[in-house]
């Protein structure tokens, strides 16, 4: 199954992307994720990506579409994969597709986790990550056990640099411009599907796994 999980900033995507993995084990494929690894590594892509996701602006198409391709092309990703955060222009959507036709492959559906922007900024400022295995936690909506502290490994969790309020303000406005021509692009093709990301995580994930389970 090929998969695109599409959502604003803080719908949980990264979170339900670790609870659909658990269960079809397909490659996670986070646009996120990628950056973030090459600007701890000091990679020439960390150093230029760096300087976009501080304000929370897009990194440049060509950039993110080249990992993208790479990445795809990659053994691993030809019996599925799930990408998050990608894509998030329609620019990168037709990309895709050129990709997927390049490979002989197709996206299967396009899941989008809507969830209202007061929400987005509540989840977005009280997120907390685990340094060690990057489990998402929210100090309100989903503590760890002990404060400050993963449950699954010990792991210290700190605060994403762009998940101050600043930031999450322009991340939004940026992302919510491009979301509406993202899903008229997969609604035409058929195959767009809408859940509701407002729900507790485990009933979110219910209806995905629905979605996926007809795949
Ligand atoms: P990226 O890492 O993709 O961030 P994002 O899209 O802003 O999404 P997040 O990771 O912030 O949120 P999420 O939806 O995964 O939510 P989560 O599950 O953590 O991108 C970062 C930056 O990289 C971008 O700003 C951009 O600069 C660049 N970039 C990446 N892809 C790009 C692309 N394709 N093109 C150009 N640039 C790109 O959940 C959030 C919080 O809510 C957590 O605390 C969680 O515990 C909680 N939560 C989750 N679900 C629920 C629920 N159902 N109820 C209550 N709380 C919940
Ligand atoms: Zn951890």
């Amino acid at each position: 199954m090929n998969i695109i999980l599409m959502g604003l900033p803080g719908a949980g995507k990264g979170t339900q992307a670790s609870k659909i993995i658990k269960k079809y084990p397909i490659p996670h494929i986070s646009t996120g994720d990628m950056f973030r690894l090459a600007i701890k590594n000091e990679t020439e892509l960390g150093i230029q990506a760096k300087s976009y996701m501080d304000k929370g602006e897009l990194v440049p198409d060509e950039v993110t579409i080249g990992i993208v391709k790479e990445r795809l092309s990659q053994s691993d990703a030809k019996d599925g994969f799930l990408l998050d955060g990608f894509p998030r222009t329609v620019e990168q959507a037709e990309a895709l597709n050129g990709i997927m036709d390049e490979l002989g492959n197709k996206i299967d559906r396009t899941i989008n986790v809507d969830v209202d922007e007061e929400e987005l900024i509540n989840r977005l400022t009280g997120r907390r990550i685990c340094e060690v295995c990057g489990t998402a936690y929210h100090l309100v909506f989903n503590p760890p056990k002990q404060e400050g502290v993963c449950d699954l490994d010990g792991g210290k969790l700190y605060q994403r640099e762009d998940d101050n309020p600043e930031t999450v303000a322009n991340r939004l406005e940026v992302n919510m411009k491009q979301t509406q021509p993202m899903l008229d692009f997969y609604k035409e093709q058929d195959i767009l599907v809408n859940v509701d990301g407002s729900k507790h995580i485990d009933d979110v994930f219910v209806e995905i796994d629905e979605i996926l389970q007809d795949l």
